[in-house]
């Protein structure tokens, strides 16, 4: 078992963890929005707000990752982990910037406006109703959204596997 040295840079581990926080607070929001709501008061504009941020930081991140590599996977790493990890990690990126696109342009065809937690107005892309695109927009939000949750699980299932029962390093990778 070969313990990982190499670690992630702090700018990705940045990344990772506020994007990782702001979707985890996201899914359920979006999920159980109407729930919660009947406690808390209105939660779609919260949900909204931290989606748009997702979105922001998703693209600022995706370009960083292009010109910065991950460390080099560690040795100990079985051959079928290793052609499935980064399959999994590029689908979360692709969900990452789709999920919250969607739920912007299907948001962007309804009457209320948008703002970022009330501090300022959010420009809407050109999108209206009965058309194809908020159509795909809304199935595609609910979708990939619930595919980015279920990758999600497995993911984060997969990095507790490394850390209590491989133990060899890869959660440091990403927190160090
Ligand atoms: C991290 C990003 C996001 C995640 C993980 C996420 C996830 C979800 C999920 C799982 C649902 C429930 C889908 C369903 O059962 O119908 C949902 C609903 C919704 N989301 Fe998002 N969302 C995100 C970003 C956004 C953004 C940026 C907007 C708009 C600006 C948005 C607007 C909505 C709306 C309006 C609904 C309710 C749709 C309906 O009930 O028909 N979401 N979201
Ligand atoms: C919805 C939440 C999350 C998303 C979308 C997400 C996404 C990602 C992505 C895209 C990568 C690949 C980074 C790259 O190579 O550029 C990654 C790596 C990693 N994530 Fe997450 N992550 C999430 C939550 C978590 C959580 C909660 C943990 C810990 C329990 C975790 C542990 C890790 C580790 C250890 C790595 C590095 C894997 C390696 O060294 O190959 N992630 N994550």
């Amino acid at each position: 078992m070969s313990i990982a040295t190499a670690r992630y840079g702090s700018v990705a581990r940045a990344f990772h963890w506020a994007i990782a926080v702001a979707i985890l607070i996201n899914l359920p929001l979006g999920l159980f929005g109407d729930a919660i709501q009947q406690v808390t008061g209105p939660v779609m504009p919260t949900h909204k707000s931290i989606g748009l941020t997702v979105l922001a930081l998703s693209i600022a991140r995706l370009v960083w990752r292009l010109g910065h590599p991950a460390p080099p996977e560690p040795a100990g790493m079985g051959a079928l982990e290793r052609r499935v990890a980064p399959v999994i990690h590029w689908a979360l990126y692709a969900l990452m910037i789709l999920v919250p696109l969607t739920g912007y342009a299907m948001s962007s065809a309804g009457n209320r406006p948008l703002d970022w937690f009330g501090l300022f107005p959010v420009a809407k892309l050109p999108v209206t109703r009965d058309t194809l695109l908020y159509e795909l927009s809304h199935e595609g939000h609910e979708i990939l959204g619930l595919t980015l949750g279920a990758l999600a699980i497995g993911h984060i299932l997969a990095a507790l596997r490394h850390h209590f029962i491989l133990k060899d390093g890869v959660l440091r990778r990403m927190i160090g």
